[in-house]
């Protein structure tokens, strides 16, 4: 049976949506009420066990790629290449109930709904689950979702350490979802993503719906200093060749660029391993991330010159010695014209206020955009908090955004 005009008038199940979240929300669970799901930990496996079936209880067939991507699809009733939606079920350290898992509890959803009305579509939907996208265990971010895209080899994605150890492939193993299918040998007609906005501009604007309009650019650069461990009472400070004092100058240094540049420009220092890490002790080491973001490239790339010529200089006047490496670098990408029209249109549709804005955050949507027309849906973040525990979205907030999803997943599939 072919889709009837009225099926965009069809609504999800908010309860429904909020309590796969919260089940979802159960694995991984931290006493204050967030997630710890880091990529492809015990606990990632139990998410992923756990979505997987609830997939299969809704009829879907589930492929795990090589890279561990889990792809479900919902048949169509055409031979035609699928409508994609989706996102990532791994967390950062401390993360909240919503950040991924929306996108992929209201692909669910929107099958769920599509089941439950008997709507058989032209086109198949797949609801992805994309492998390491926080980057926040395994670099770069958006890990699997490139390798799916083609931007990423398979055996050097394979071939990511973690900060704690592992490599990506004895973990994929470990776990259970190094699977057999090639990763991205389907190519989506279409991708469209649901997601909180992570950020206070909706939420600021009195605003329903983000059209996204695409992701800010993304530079993560890990340094390692070199110095002397001495003794932090007797060393005079004229001797000493101390790595911190180089962090921290360099810290100071991208929170000053950031006010330098102004508009979108952003710089956050958000890891570090100091050694021996002791109250009376120079460091003989230190080894920190900084991560930089620009929506507009020539500033981006600018911003990363100087850091690393900044980082040099310091080095150079605190006589330590300095390494870095790029852990992610990824130019803004523009999503498809088309497509933020139509989440636009289908939020006009649903009555909902709607403005297009940039993300902030990276996400799968950025590199999907890559290989074939996406965009994504936004949703309002109270206060504007991710990464988070306390992370959260009101349920009319999250049924607008799963209702929009729906409409522009059931357009898309009849095209
Ligand atoms: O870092 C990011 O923007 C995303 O959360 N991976
Ligand atoms: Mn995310
Ligand atoms: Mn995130």
């Amino acid at each position: 049976m072919n889709m009837p005009a009225n099926a965009a008038k069809l609504s999800v199940s908010g309860k429904r949506l909020i309590r796969r979240i919260k089940d979802l929300g159960e694995v991984g669970k931290l006493d204050n009420g967030g997630v710890n799901r880091l990529a492809l930990t015990d606990a990632d496996k139990a998410g992923r066990d756990l979505v997987t079936s609830w997939m299969r209880a809704l009829g879907m067939s589930v492929s795990i790629d090589r890279i561990g991507n889990i792809i479900a699809t919902r048949k169509g009733s055409k031979d035609l290449t699928p409508v994609m939606t989706g996102s990532h079920i791994d967390t950062v350290r401390a993360g909240g109930l919503y950040d991924g898992n929306l996108g992929v509890l209201a692909g669910l959803e929107v099958v769920e709904t599509l089941n439950d009305a008997g709507l058989e579509l032209d086109r198949p939907i797949q609801v992805a689950v994309f492998t390491n996208e926080e980057g926040a265990r395994f670099a770069p971010d958006m890990l699997g979702s490139l390798v799916f895209q083609g931007g990423l080899a398979l055996d050097e994605a394979l071939q990511a350490v973690a900060i704690d150890g592992p490599t990506l492939s004895e973990e994929l193993q470990r776990i259970g979802y190094a699977g057999q299918d090639e990763c991205g040998a389907v190519k989506p007609h279409a991708y469209v993503e649901l997601h909180i906005e992570q950020g206070p501009v909706l939420e600021n604007k009195g605003v329903q719906i983000g059209a996204v309009t695409g992701v800010q650019g993304i530079c993560w650069i890990e340094f390692e200093i070199s110095g002397v461990s001495n003794h932090a009472g007797t060393t005079p400070m004229n001797m000493r060749k101390d790595p911190m004092a180089a962090m921290a100058a360099i810290t100071h240094f991208v929170r000053q660029l950031t006010r330098r540049y102004g508009g979108h420009q952003v710089g956050t220092v958000g890891h570090c391993k100091i050694r021996p890490n002791l109250v009376n002790v120079i460091p003989n080491q230190v080894i920190f991330t900084v991560d930089i973001r620009n929506t507009d490239r020539a500033l981006l790339d600018k911003a990363e010159a100087e850091v690393l010529a900044y980082a040099q200089e310091v080095a150079q006047q605190e006589g330590v010695t300095l390494q870095h490496k790029s852990l992610a670098r990824f130019d803004p990408i523009a999503f498809d014209p088309a497509m933020i029209d139509r989440v636009e249109a289908n939020a006009r549709d649903r009555d909902c206020s709607v403005m297009r804005m940039p993300s902030g955050a990276g996400h799968d949507a950025g590199i999907i955009a890559l290989m074939c027309p996406a965009s994504m849906i936004f949703v309002p973040s109270v206060k504007g908090l991710s990464h988070n525990p306390a992370e959260f979205t009101h349920e009319a907030d999250l049924v607008n955004g799963a209702n929009i999803l729906l409409d522009t997943i059931a357009a898309l599939a009849q095209e």
